[in-house]
């Protein structure tokens, strides 16, 4: 029996209310499987680690990580920790470490999700986001000069390396090839002249190589437009790692909120463990009240199901998500409902236990 050692970082706030609904789905799935299994190995980093240690992890945390075929983490953050110190030192050092330079965020309106565009159908929002994940503006590269003094300079640097650019592009293309499906390139060469010029050059060349492969190159200004009003017209999209964030709220808008967003953090030649997590923060506003919508960290257990080549499962959760949209009847309160955490996700394995 295949053994998947999956380390998990439950975090703060929401993080571990959400994740042990993830955990009970993965170990369901496996039970019922029966040709693999799970073991979760738990972490506890995050703020109130921080608050008790000086850090949000041990020193030796990659070196720990590594061992794992996986990462499951909740969210991080939380009120009395500066937010650029508690998401450095765990989430981005892990995307950055583990060369997670794929971010895949799916946006796709299931039946019975709510949607606040006028007149759309779920065929209509059904994309594929491609976020550069380790280098572009959010590099962490700068300084910050006579600090505190009248003439006070911030510095912050976007880094756009070639090998980091056409890494994410090519795999945006060899995706929109597999599925036959449009590419769409959201930059803004118009106003970034070095860096976002640089992108679209790169888009152009690795294109030559996917003739078969039609696309588009929109400003990431009108991308916003269009994504509100013709969703449509994106399949598989590819962008920077700042644009690639914020159209990924944008699209976890428009396609059920928040609590149904997930994403993958890829390292595709599987050097490194690859991390899940819901795209949602800790939501420190609904924390403890048993509130969360766990469906984002279901979906993001499908997207490792799917990396650990178990695609009929993960396509199962989706299905099940779906159902349960559709049925209004088990949902937490920002999906219209009045289900807890734990009712939803026990909603979840009840139905993968009658597939
Ligand atoms: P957030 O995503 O935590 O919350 C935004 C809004 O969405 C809130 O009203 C919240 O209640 C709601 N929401 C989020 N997830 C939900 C869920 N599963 N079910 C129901 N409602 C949900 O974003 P924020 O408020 O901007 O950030 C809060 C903290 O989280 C900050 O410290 C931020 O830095 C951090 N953050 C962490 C991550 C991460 O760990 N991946 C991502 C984004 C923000
Ligand atoms: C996300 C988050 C993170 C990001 C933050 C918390 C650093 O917003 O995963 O979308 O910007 O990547
Ligand atoms: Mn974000």
């Amino acid at each position: 029996m295949k053994n998947h050692k999956i380390a998990v970082i439950a975090g703060d706030g929401i993080g571990p209310e959400v994740i042990e609904e993830g955990i009970k789905v993965l170990n369901t799935v496996a039970k019922i499987d029966g040709s693999f299994s799970f073991e979760f190995t738990h972490f506890p980093w995050g703020c109130d680690f921080y608050k008790k240690t000086g850090a949000m992890m041990d020193s030796d945390g990659i070196e720990k990580l590594q061992q794992f075929d996986a990462i499951f983490l909740g969210a991080v953050g939380a009120p009395g920790v500066p937010d650029h110190i508690s998401l450095w030192d765990l989430l981005l050092i892990i995307r950055k470490k583990f060369d997670q330079y794929i971010n895949l965020r799916p946006v796709k309106l299931l039946k019975g999700a709510p949607c606040p565009l006028k007149d759309v159908k779920c065929e209509d929002v059904d994309m594929v986001f491609v976020r550069e994940n380790t280098e572009g503006e959010y590099a962490g590269s700068g300084s910050w000069l006579y600090k505190d003094s009248p003439n006070e300079v911030v510095l912050q640097n976007g880094v756009f390396s070639r090998k980091g650019c056409e890494r994410v592009i090519r795999y945006a293309y060899e995706l929109a090839k597999s599925q036959g499906k449009s590419l769409t390139s959201i930059s803004k060469g118009n106003a970034l002249n070095y860096s976002m010029v640089f992108w679209d050059q790169i888009f152009e060349e690795v294109g030559r190589e996917y003739p078969e492969v039609k696309t588009h190159s929109y400003l990431v200004d009108a991308a916003s437009m269009f994504m509100v009003k013709d969703p449509s017209r994106f399949e598989i999209v590819v962008t920077s790692n700042l644009f690639g964030d914020i159209l990924t709220d944008l699209g976890a808008a428009i396609a059920g909120g928040m609590g149904l967003a997930a994403g993958a953090n890829l390292n595709p030649e599987r050097k490194f463990p690859s991390m899940f997590e819901p795209i949602h923060g800790s939501a420190p506003d609904i924390a403890g009240k048993g509130m969360a919508n766990p469906l984002a960290t279901v979906w993001s257990a499908s997207q490792m199901l799917d990396f650990f080549g178990y695609e009929s499962w993960g396509k199962k959760l989706i299905d099940i998500i779906e159902e349960i949209l559709v049925e209004k009847k088990v949902l937490t309160p920002d999906m219209g409902g009045n289900a807890t955490t734990s009712q939803v996700g026990d909603e979840v394995v009840r139905r993968i236990s009658i597939k």
